[in-house]
């Protein structure tokens, strides 16, 4: 989504903002653009694509000022053009937004009405225009924000420039998340952390409905009521800001391999190595009706793994659903259980309102994620982080196997409280997931054959992924990687499910994967291949050396992945999937890190 960054500063600020918003790119932008004020006086520089072409028109026309706002966009309203991108101008004001004001067509018709011209299509424009307006009235920059924020609905962070207003940043948050950052005689406004790591440590969130007012050496935060306040400032870890490929060609590669260190941070914290215990706290299983998980994208794919493991080991019902859905349908929710939220970014708008309905209901809430600063860390009643480090790539890999390591965690330690376990088999179960990043790396040495693989892949138009079990779950998950970044079509399915359909797609041009380590559901995944097979179909079969062994012969190509126990196989054939999913896109010439349409936290409906 939208990418934000303010800056009061001493310093030139155009290299200042295209740097913050080069640590923006990752959560997709179609134009960006910045603003400053050159001697009292607002210009802006702004340019439809990637920020090398708004870079091609500073090099052209400079901007030289001190302070100065900065904007990548994910377009919602209006098309991706130069008229459309941030910041956008009305009067004395230059403004920035992220999220969706909802009310812009009432506001736009009624400023129209006061002889107001819009230059863009944005629901942003308004707010522009709503405070410059406020400004003419005679009003003071802070009592003329605030009037304005009232006028606004819907979900947005804003940070403003203000002419004649020299070294004054206002800015506002009502849903998606906004920073400040603390420098030496300098104030910063940011999306997150990451947009101010090149000038700041010291950070505070804001909190929904908060606004401030930024000078050089203070900023002064009112909350909703409008009463000051004070937010801690926090000091933001190194490596919460690091955003270095290191020698690989793309954050996704990288992410790919940063899994077995991300895996283990991760399960560390949520097992005791020398008891052999899962640890989770903060939730006693044994009591729990059930467990509602709610999520999106590949953090819902990683919460159905969990319903396999979570049900099969604990006998504990567990809900999985698509935050998107849950949210407008009227769930039969009950205190009694729990509500776990899985969320790398931890502000998709989706999640996080179907958290809240959730919560609302009386359910225990409890959090997985990566931002631990995000807004849904902040509204649950128990955090579990996953622990592999910033995620920048869109297409997420690395959290979602931190994701899923932590849900092999809480199965044990609830099968444990619901006493289906006994300690050995606790201890036993723990030990498996402990060894469970080495066989990951053991799964990513498998790159070089999967390579060869994506050449011939990347020639199909479609693409069917089959599994069963929770490999039916990492057959969405095959899917939904090879489309984000290759865009490829491809399909996801429970392999059971081939024969009322799919088996409809099967051809000789139509690679079918199919996921099958040799566990329980290894003989009927394998006479889905035989049934491919005579029907022409070109299956690459992702397996393990047992299964291999036993696979029916015939298959285009085999890739044996380490022998795993079933607890934690979909952690090991993750990689496989990644990676050809990776390299396809390589192939293709795609942007990997950046795939066209996507955001990497999806912070409006
Ligand atoms: O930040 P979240 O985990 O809530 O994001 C959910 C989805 O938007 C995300 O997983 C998306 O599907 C990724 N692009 C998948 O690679």
């Amino acid at each position: 989504m939208c990418g934000i960054i303010g800056i009061v500063g001493t310093k030139p600020v155009a290299e200042r903002l295209i740097e913050s918003l080069k640590r923006l790119e990752y959560r997709g932008y179609d134009s960006a653009g910045i603003a400053a004020q050159v001697n009292g006086v607002l210009e802006r520089r702004r340019a439809p694509g990637k920020l090398r072409e708004l870079e091609a028109v500073l090099a052209a026309h400079p901007l030289n000022a001190t302070t100065g706002i900065g904007h990548t966009r994910w377009a919602t309203h209006g098309a991706p053009t130069e008229a459309n991108a941030h910041p956008h101008i009305a009067g004395r004001v230059a403004v920035v937004h992220n999220g969706i004001i909802e009310n812009f067509a009432e506001l736009k018709a009624e400023l129209q009405a006061a002889g107001r011209v819009f230059e863009s299509q944005t629901d942003t424009e308004v707010v522009a225009h709503l405070l410059d307006q406020a400004l003419s009235t005679g009003l003071e920059p802070l009592e003329a924000f605030e009037a304005t924020l009232k006028r606004l609905s819907g979900a947005f962070a804003l940070c403003v420039l203000i002419s004649g207003e020299d070294d004054v940043i206002l800015a506002a948050r009502n849903g998606p998340p906004l920073a400040v950052g603390y420098g030496q005689g300098e104030m910063f406004i940011g999306s997150d952390g990451l947009a101010l790591g090149p000038f700041t440590n010291r950070v505070s969130y804001l909190e929904d409905g908060d606004h401030v007012i930024a000078t050089h050496d203070r900023a002064r935060i009112f909350n909703a009521s409008g009463t000051e306040v004070v937010r801690e400032i926090k000091t933001v870890p190194a490596s919460a800001v690091l955003m270095e490929k290191g020698n690989y060609r793309h954050f996704m590669e990288k992410e790919i391999h940063d899994q077995p260190e991300g895996c283990q941070r991760t399960i560390a914290a949520y097992v005791d190595t020398l008891t052999g215990r899962a640890t989770i706290a903060g939730v006693d299983f044994s009591t729990l009706e059930r467990i509602q998980i709610v999520a999106c994208g590949t953090s819902y794919i990683a919460g159905m793994i969990g319903r396999y493991l979570i049900e099969q080991l604990a006998d504990l019902p567990v809900d999985v659903e698509i935050a998107s859905e849950f949210r407008y349908r009227q769930p039969a929710l009950r205190p009694g259980a729990l509500a776990i939220a899985m969320s790398q970014s931890g502000e998709t708008a989706d999640t996080l309102a179907a958290f809240r309905h959730c919560a609302a209901a009386g359910m225990k809430t409890a959090a997985i994620v990566n931002a631990t600063e995000s807004t849904i860390a902040r509204e649950a009643d128990v955090v579990w982080p996953i622990h592999c480090g910033p995620e920048i790539g869109v297409a997420s890999t690395k959290a979602f196997t931190a994701q899923v390591s932590v849900m092999i965690a809480i199965a044990i330690a609830a099968a444990r409280d619901r006493n289906r376990i006994d300690a050995a088999e606790e201890q036993r179960l723990v030990r498996v997931l402990i060894e469970a990043p080495r066989l990951i790396a053991e799964a990513i040495n498998l790159e070089g054959s999967i390579k060869d693989i994506a050449v011939e892949i990347a020639k199909a138009r479609d693409v069917l992924f089959l599994g069963r079990g929770p490999m039916s779950a990492l057959a969405l998950e095959g899917a939904l990687k090879l489309k984000e970044i290759s865009y490829i079509h491809a399909e996801g399915y429970a392999a059971g499910e081939l024969k009322h359909g799919p088996i409809a797609l099967v051809d000789e041009a139509t690679p079918i994967i199919i996921l099958a380590p040799y566990d329980s559901w290894f003989e009927k995944s394998a006479s889905n291949m035989s049934e491919v097979m005579a029907r022409g179909g070109q299956v690459v079969f992702i397996t393990d050396p047992d299964g291999a062994k036993h696979a029916p012969a015939g298959a285009r190509v085999v890739v044996t992945a380490p022998a795993s126990d079933p607890l934690v196989s979909a952690l090991v054939m993750s990689a496989p999937i990644q990676l050809l999913a990776y390299h396809v896109a390589v192939v293709k010439g795609a942007d990997v890190d950046q795939p066209r349409n996507l955001a990497k936290s999806v912070t409006v409906e």
